[in-house]
């Protein structure tokens, strides 16, 4: 069996890209739901929909494991799949996100205790962080803020353009007069490191930022040590087979320049 990487477009490919760095023997099938993106505009119920779509495919295609490398789908579908779903579809079978492995760190990262996240208006409506920030350490203050441009930006290749620099500038400026105690900023959409370079001329020095990838990526190897019933059904030849929903052509010339590495996506349909 593959592990299955799930995302709403190219954003995923940020997880997958750390996972296939650690875990480098494993076999990926990686899926993007471009045609539909972006998913952090979008209702509960549809990204829902669109998210147990995706799942079913995956688990149709051979996957056991499956990882959500999407915030908006984690905080919105996640549980209902885990709890609902799942125990119908295959009770054996795993879905995992990629909030809780962000959270359970930020402890250990932040001085002031006073947390920035960006992230989809989806994710930040669902106040998903927050509820698990509270859950591990009550004392810490998250202060949660939308950035509805960072994705479109991305999934049409603009994130390094000098158009994308207001945006940017923007959503992070008004993060800090929310908050200015911050110390420690959370890249909660996995699309927004695509977006580094730019964001990282924008955030005071004195502020840390966080991106997902290694830390999804330290999570699944420790979730794989702890399920040998999983692991060693894993197949490990290195190989990553890529699926869009979008065109195959258009997604291969992004994802060959995020994976630094050609990419040959088969076009699929998503019901
Ligand atoms: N990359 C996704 C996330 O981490 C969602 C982006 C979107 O489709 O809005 O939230």
């Amino acid at each position: 069996m593959r592990i299955g990487i799930f995302d709403s477009g190219y954003g995923g490919l940020t997880i997958l890209r750390e996972i296939r760095r650690r875990l480098p023997d494993y076999d990926y099938l990686y899926l993007g739901d471009n045609a539909r993106a972006p998913y952090g505009t979008r209702s509960f119920d549809i990204v829902y929909r669109f998210t147990l779509q995706a799942v079913r495919h995956l688990f149709d295609r051979g996957c056991r494991l499956i990882i959500l490398a999407c915030n908006t789908a984690s905080a919105k579908a996640l549980r209902s799949i885990q709890q609902n779903d799942l125990p119908v579809i295959d009770p054996s079978r795993r879905v995992l996100g990629v909030i809780r492995p962000t959270v359970e760190i930020l402890p250990d990262l932040s001085r002031s205790g006073h947390i920035g996240l960006l992230a989809t208006p989806g994710t930040v409506a669902s106040h998903s962080y927050r509820m698990e920030v509270e859950k591990i350490n009550p004392r810490m203050t998250i202060t949660e803020h939308a950035c509805p441009m960072w994705v479109p930006l991305v999934e049409n290749n603009e994130a390094a353009s000098p158009g994308a620099d207001y945006f940017v500038r923007k959503y992070i400026d008004e993060l800090l007069t929310l908050d200015p105690a911050i110390d420690t900023i959370v890249l909660g959409c996995t699309h927004y490191p695509l977006l580094l370079p730019k964001i990282r001329e924008y955030v005071p020095d004195s502020i840390s930022i966080i991106s997902q990838g290694e830390l999804v990526a330290e999570s699944l190897a420790d979730y794989l040590r702890r399920h040998p019933e999983i692991e060693s059904v894993c197949e490990k030849n290195g190989a990553i087979e890529y699926l869009t929903t979008e065109s195959a052509e258009k997604f291969d010339g992004l994802a060959s320049i995020f994976m630094n590495a050609p990419v040959t996506a088969k076009k699929i349909t998503l019901t």
